[in-house]
């Protein structure tokens, strides 16, 4: 079983760019010599959360040959998202929160968008309907995918809009050892960690992955790299693996083109 993470499109009707690079990660995807089985995208698929910019994610996400799982993250409308891409399996009433039970690895998408807020959360509601479906099938190997890594990165502004419900997070997953990861976004970085009995991954955006200077944690000093997504592979004889993927090469872009500056 195969499944591409993308993360955090931030689809901008002022910012043409970022169209451009998700047309450029699902065009990747299209293109892989074996086609996944679903794609998971963790959140942040439009910048402002407008419908006009759903409009266009829509559009371009029509373009995938395969599924795609969505998540909300702090820039997205959940409404918006619910409208548009009605939960694929048992969810939680009034959350963008369901299980797909369709597959060998089990996959649990969580809803941590908190309305008006950057940072996330996971209250009760959320936290004890998780519980509910591990607790239904504790043998199945589980991907828990989320926008909000359950993580503390170092970096001030990023742990500001971190996750609140993190701990408690921690706890329910320690009595559920079937969870083999929990695959995030948020960060547009790559970052690896444990978190109770499992591993966290974060999947960079499509248009950019930052590399951030950790010395200086009150600023966000960052080097700008080609952008990632996460393949996690999973069979009964290897576990689940996930390997960090280049999208393919970007094209030529004039930043600056002679007169002025091209985001
Ligand atoms: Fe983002």
């Amino acid at each position: 079983m195969l499944l591409v993470q993308l993360s955090d499109p931030h689809i901008d009707l002022d910012r043409p760019g970022k169209a451009a690079a998700f047309a450029r990660a699902v065009a990747h995807v299209n293109a892989l010599p074996t086609a996944p089985d679903a794609v998971l995208l963790t959140g942040d698929c439009t910048e402002h959360g407008t419908a006009e910019e759903y409009e266009q994610f829509t559009a371009l996400l029509r373009t995938l040959t395969v599924p795609a799982y969505l998540v909300p993250g702090n820039h997205d409308d959940r409404a918006e998202l619910l409208r548009r891409f009605p939960p694929p399996g048992p969810a939680l009433p009034g959350f963008m929160q369901y299980v797909v039970n369709d597959h060998p690895l089990r996959l649990i998408g969580l809803d941590t968008h908190r309305p008006g807020h950057g940072e996330g959360e996971l209250d009760s509601v959320r936290l004890n309907w998780l519980d509910a479906q591990l607790q239904a099938a504790p043998a199945q190997p589980t991907l828990i995918f989320m926008h909000h890594p359950p993580v503390m990165t170092g970096l001030d502004v990023m742990d500001r809009i971190g996750l609140q419900g993190r701990e408690a997070l921690c706890d329910l997953l320690l009595t559920h050892p079937q969870v083999l990861r929990v695959a995030a976004g948020h960060l547009h970085m790559a970052l690896t960690t444990r978190f109770a009995h499992t591993t966290v991954m974060t999947c960079p955006g499509t248009d950019t992955t930052l590399l951030p200077e950790l010395s200086r944690p009150e600023q966000l000093l960052v080097q700008r790299q080609p952008p990632l997504c996460l393949i996690h592979a999973w069979s009964e004889a290897t576990g689940l693996n996930s390997f960090t993927q280049a999208i393919a090469p970007t094209p030529w872009h004039a930043l600056f083109d002679g007169r002025r500056w091209n985001d």
